[in-house]
C-alpha cells in the first residue's frame, strides 16, 4: 500500500503533466484542423473550387500572387475564414487585425472578393488544402522534354560523328584521285607499248574511267538524278508557301506568357476562357488583366511603362489590338474544346512550351499533314465512353492496333473542311 502521501503527490504530477496536454488537444480542437472534413467527395469538390476559382493567386505549398494556403485552417477560425473569403476587403475596413496585417504583408493586393460562396463550399476547399498538404507529393523530378525537342543520343555525340563522316568523306575523295591517277598512267603506259594488240588496248581504253564519263549512258543518268533531286527541293519550297511556323510578331504590350503562365503559374484557362468549351481559345480583354493589374501596377522588367498602357486602353474604351499568331486559312475548321475538353490533349502538343516564352511563336507548322499525321497515329480517348463501346468492340475483331482518330473517321475531309 502506497502512503498517503505519495498518494497525492502522484496526482499533483498527474495533474502538473497531464493537464498541459489535455489543454494542448483541446487547442488542437481549436486549432479545426479536425473539423475539417477529409470525406473524398468533400476533397473532390473542393478540388474543383479551388482550381476554378483560387489557383491563379494561390497554392498550397508556396507563396504565388496570395499566401501558401497550407496550414491557413490551423492559423485562422474557421468564421474568419469564411468572411476573409466572401468579402476580405470588407473585413480590412472594419479594422480587423489579422486581415489588415496580411493585406500589408501582400502590398495591399485585394484578393478578389467570392461573397457566391457558402460556408461549406469554402470548408470544402479547405479540405482539399489540408488534403494535399498532408498528402505533400514528393519534390518534381526534372522537366520531361517537351515535344519536339532533340535530346542527345546516348554514346557519340554528333558533333564527333560530323567529324568522323567528314574525314571519310575527305580520305574516299583523295583515295579516288590517286587511284584515277594511277590508272591513266598505266593505260597510257600501255598504249605506248608496241607488244600489246590493238585489240587488248581498245578493251583498256573503254575500262578508263575518264572514258566512262564521257560515257552517254553515264551522263543521262547523274542528269536524271541531278533534276529529280532539284524538283523534290523545289515541291517541298511550295509546300512551304504559307508557312508560318516561327512566326512570333512584336505585341503592343510587352505581355510575357513566361511571368504570367511560367513564373506565377497562371492557368491558360484564367485568360482564354473558350478553350474547354467553344472553337475559339479566346485572347482576354483588358478586364481580366485588372483583375490583377488594378493593384500590380510595376512590372520587375518594364516598371510602369507596358502596364499602363493597359489602363489607357480601358481609359479610352479601345481594345488592346493584340496580333494574331495562328491563323488556319477560311477553308479549315479547327476546334479547341473538341482537341482540350474531349480529346485531353495538352496546349503544350500543339503550341510548345508556351510557359518559357517571353513573345508567343508559332511552334508547329499548321498544315494539313501536320493534322493527319497526328490523327493517324493518336489513340481515341474512349476510356468510360459508352457512346464508343460497340466500336471499339468491332475495330478490336478486326485489328489489333490501336483505334485512333483516323479510325473514328477523323481524316474524312468534311470532318475539317466547311
Ligand atoms: C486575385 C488573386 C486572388 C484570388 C483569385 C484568391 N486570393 Fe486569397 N489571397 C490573395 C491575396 C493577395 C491574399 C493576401 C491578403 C491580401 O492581400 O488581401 C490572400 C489571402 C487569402 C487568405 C488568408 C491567408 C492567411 O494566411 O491569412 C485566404 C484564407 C485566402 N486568400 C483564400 C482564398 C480562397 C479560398 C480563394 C478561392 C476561392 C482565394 N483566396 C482566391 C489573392 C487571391
Ligand atoms: C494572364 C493571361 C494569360 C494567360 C494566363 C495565358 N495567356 Fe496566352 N495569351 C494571352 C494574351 C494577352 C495573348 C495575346 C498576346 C500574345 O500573343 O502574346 C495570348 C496569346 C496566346 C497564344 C497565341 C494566340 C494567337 O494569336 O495565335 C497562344 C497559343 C497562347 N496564348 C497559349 C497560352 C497557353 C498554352 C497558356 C498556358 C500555358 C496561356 N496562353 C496562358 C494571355 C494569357
Ligand atoms: C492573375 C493575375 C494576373 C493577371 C490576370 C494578369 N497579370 Fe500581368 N502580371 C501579374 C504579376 C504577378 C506580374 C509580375 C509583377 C512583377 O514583375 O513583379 C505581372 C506582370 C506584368 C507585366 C510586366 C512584366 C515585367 O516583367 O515588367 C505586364 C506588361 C503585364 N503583367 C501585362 C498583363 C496583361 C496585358 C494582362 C492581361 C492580358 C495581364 N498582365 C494579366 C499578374 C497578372
Ligand atoms: C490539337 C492542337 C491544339 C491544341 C491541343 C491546342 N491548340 Fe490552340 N490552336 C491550335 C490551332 C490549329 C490554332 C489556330 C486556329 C485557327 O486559326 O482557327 C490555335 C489557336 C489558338 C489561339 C488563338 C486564338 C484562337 O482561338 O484561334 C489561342 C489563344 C490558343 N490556341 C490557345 C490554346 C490553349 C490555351 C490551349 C490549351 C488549353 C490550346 N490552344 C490547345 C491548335 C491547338
Ligand atoms: C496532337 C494531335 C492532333 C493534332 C495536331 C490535330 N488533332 Fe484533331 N484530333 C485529335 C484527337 C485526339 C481527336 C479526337 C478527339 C475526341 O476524342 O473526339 C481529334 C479530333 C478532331 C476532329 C473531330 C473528328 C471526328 O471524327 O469527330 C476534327 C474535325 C479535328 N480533330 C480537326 C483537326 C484539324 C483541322 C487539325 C489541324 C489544324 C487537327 N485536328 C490537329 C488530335 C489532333
Ligand atoms: C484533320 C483535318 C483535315 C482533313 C481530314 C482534311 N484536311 Fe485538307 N486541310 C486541312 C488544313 C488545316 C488545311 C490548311 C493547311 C494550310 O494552311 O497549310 C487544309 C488544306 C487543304 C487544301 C489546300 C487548300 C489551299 O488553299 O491550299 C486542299 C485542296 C485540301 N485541304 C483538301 C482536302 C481533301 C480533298 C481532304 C480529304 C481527302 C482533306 N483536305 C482532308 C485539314 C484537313
Amino acid at each position: 500500500m502506497l502512503p498517503k502521501q505519495s498518494l497525492i503527490r502522484i496526482l499533483f504530477l498527474f495533474v502538473v503533466l497531464v493537464s498541459p496536454l489535455v489543454s494542448l488537444t483541446s487547442q488542437k480542437a481549436f486549432s479545426q484542423a479536425s473539423d475539417v472534413p477529409t470525406d473524398a467527395e468533400t476533397i473532390t469538390a473542393g478540388e474543383k473550387l479551388f482550381s476554378e476559382n483560387c489557383k491563379v493567386c494561390h497554392t498550397v505549398e508556396t507563396r504565388l500572387i496570395g499566401p501558401a494556403l497550407k496550414g491557413v485552417y490551423d492559423r485562422r477560425e474557421l468564421p474568419w475564414i469564411y468572411s476573409f473569403v466572401k468579402n476580405s476587403s470588407k473585413l480590412i475596413a472594419s479594422g480587423d487585425e489579422q486581415a489588415v496585417a496580411i493585406f500589408n504583408e501582400y502590398n495591399e493586393i485585394p484578393m478578389t472578393a467570392f461573397d457566391f460562396f457558402s460556408d461549406e463550399e469554402i470548408l470544402s476547399i479547405m479540405s482539399y488544402i489540408k488534403d494535399q498538404a498532408d498528402n505533400a507529393p514528393a519534390p518534381e523530378v526534372a522537366a520531361v522534354p517537351a515535344a519536339g525537342e532533340t535530346t542527345e543520343p546516348e554514346g557519340l555525340p554528333s558533333s564527333y560523328l560530323n567529324a568522323i563522316i567528314a574525314g571519310a568523306v575527305v580520305l574516299l575523295v583523295a583515295l579516288i584521285i590517286v587511284l584515277s591517277m594511277i590508272v591513266t598512267r598505266l593505260s597510257k603506259y600501255i598504249r605506248l607499248r608496241d607488244d600489246i594488240s590493238e585489240e587488248d588496248k581498245e578493251y583498256v581504253k573503254q575500262r578508263n574511267p575518264m572514258e566512262m564519263i564521257r560515257n552517254k549512258a553515264f551522263i543521262g543518268i547523274v542528269a536524271a538524278v541531278f533534276t529529280a533531286v532539284l524538283a523534290k527541293e523545289g515541291l517541298d519550297a511550295l509546300y512551304n508557301i504559307g508557312v508560318q511556323q516561327g512566326y512570333a510578331p512584336k505585341q503592343p504590350i510587352a505581355y510575357s506568357h513566361k511571368v504570367h503562365a511560367g513564373d506565377y503559374q497562371i492557368d491558360c484557362n484564367y485568360c482564354h476562357t473558350g478553350v474547354t468549351k467553344s472553337k475559339n481559345a479566346n485572347i482576354p480583354s483588358p478586364n481580366i488583366c485588372l483583375n490583377c493589374h488594378s493593384s500590380i501596377t510595376e512590372g520587375s522588367t518594364t516598371g510602369t511603362k507596358e502596364i499602363d498602357k493597359i489602363f489607357a486602353a480601358v481609359e479610352n474604351n479601345e481594345p488592346i489590338e493584340w496580333v494574331r499568331v495562328h491563323n488556319l486559312p477560311d477553308l479549315a475548321y479547327f476546334n479547341h474544346a473538341q482537341h482540350v475538353a474531349v480529346g485531353k490533349l495538352e496546349c503544350q502538343t500543339c503550341h510548345g512550351p508556351i510557359e518559357e516564352m517571353e513573345v508567343v511563336r508559332q511552334y508547329s507548322n499548321l498544315t494539313m499533314g501536320w493534322c493527319i499525321d497526328c490523327h493517324r497515329d493518336t489513340e481515341l480517348n474512349t476510356k468510360g465512353n459508352g457512346y464508343y463501346d460497340r466500336l471499339v468492340e468491332l475495330h478490336e475483331q478486326e485489328s489489333n492496333k490501336p483505334f485512333t482518330v483516323e479510325d473514328n473517321g477523323g481524316l474524312e475531309c468534311a470532318k475539317c473542311h466547311y
